[in-house]
C-alpha cells in the first residue's frame, strides 16, 4: 500500500493530508525521515507519523448507532462522559464520522475506515441528513418555509432544505427536517434563527440509510450492500 493511503486508512488524515506531512518531514519508516512521495509500505515496516506509531487497519468494521442523549461523538472526553465507542461491542477500536450534540439522539455511523471516514466528511460530498425535531411553540408553514429557503445562522446563510410540519398542541411542534450540509449545531441554530428552539432532536436517516427501529443505545452492523453505496456516494 503506498504510504499515503497506508497513513488515510489509519484514520488520520486524508491522503492529500498525508502526503503534506511526508513533505513537512514528519513522517518516519522504520525510524528514518521519509523522503520519498511514493513509498510502499512493507508489512514488517514501522510507520510513524509525528512520532506516534501508526497501526495498520486489518479488518475494517462499520456500525450504525442510535445514539441515546448524554453521549459524546468522540473517542475520548477530558470531563469522563460517556463516549458513544463504548456502545460498539467489538474488540476493534473504531471512531465516529462526523458530529452529533450531547443531547442529539440518533443515527451515526462508526467505523475503523479513515479513508471512509474523511470521504464522509468531505464539505463536498455532503449526504442529506433527515432529522425529527421537536421545537417550542408553533412552527407555521410560512415559518417552515423560511427554513427551506435558508436561514442567517450567524454569519452564514443555509442551502435549500425541506422541511415536514408533522403535528403541535399548543407548545410545541413536531418537524422533520432534510439538510445537506452540516455546520456546528445546525439544526438548532436555523430553528433558533425563526424564533422557535429546539426542544429534541433526532437524526434519523443519512442519504439512504435510516435508523429504522434499532432502540436508543443499540447498534447493529452495516449490510455489505450499505458499505457498498457509502462508498459509491
Ligand atoms: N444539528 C444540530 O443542531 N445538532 C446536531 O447534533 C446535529 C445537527
Amino acid at each position: 500500500m503506498r504510504i499515503n493511503q497506508y497513513i488515510a486508512s489509519a484514520g488520520v488524515c486524508s491522503r492529500r493530508k498525508a502526503d503534506e506531512l511526508i513533505e513537512e518531514g514528519r513522517v518516519k519508516v522504520n525510524g528514518s525521515v521519509l523522503d520519498v512521495m511514493g513509498y510502499h509500505v512493507q508489512e514488517e515496516d514501522v510507520v510513524e507519523v509525528d512520532g506516534a506509531r501508526i497501526e495498520p487497519v486489518t479488518k475494517k468494521v462499520y456500525y450504525l448507532l442510535n445514539k441515546p442523549a448524554g453521549y459524546v461523538t468522540s473517542t475520548a472526553d477530558k470531563e469522563g462522559r460517556p463516549l458513544v465507542t463504548e456502545l460498539v461491542p467489538d474488540s476493534v477500536r473504531v471512531f465516529p464520522v462526523g458530529r452529533l450534540d450531547l443531547n442529539t439522539t440518533g443515527l451515526i455511523i462508526l467505523t475503523n475506515d479513515g479513508e471512509l471516514s474523511n470521504k464522509l466528511m468531505h464539505p463536498s460530498g455532503e449526504f442529506s441528513k433527515k432529522y425529527l425535531v421537536r421545537a417550542a411553540g408553533i412552527v407555521t408553514r410560512k415559518e417552515a418555509e423560511r427554513l427551506e429557503r435558508g436561514v442567517d445562522i450567524g454569519g452564514f446563510v443555509t442551502s435549500p432544505a425541506e422541511v415536514h410540519l408533522i403535528k403541535h398542541d399548543r407548545n410545541s411542534t413536531l418537524a422533520e427536517i432534510v439538510i445537506h450540509e452540516g455546520k456546528n449545531r445546525q439544526v438548532r441554530r436555523m430553528f433558533e434563527a425563526i424564533g422557535h428552539p429546539v426542544q429534541e432532536l433526532c437524526r434519523t436517516g443519512l442519504g439512504d440509510l435510516v435508523i429504522g427501529k434499532l432502540a436508543l443505545g443499540q447498534c447493529r452492523k452495516l449490510s455489505p450492500a450499505e458499505i457498498e453505496y457509502l462508498k459509491r456516494v
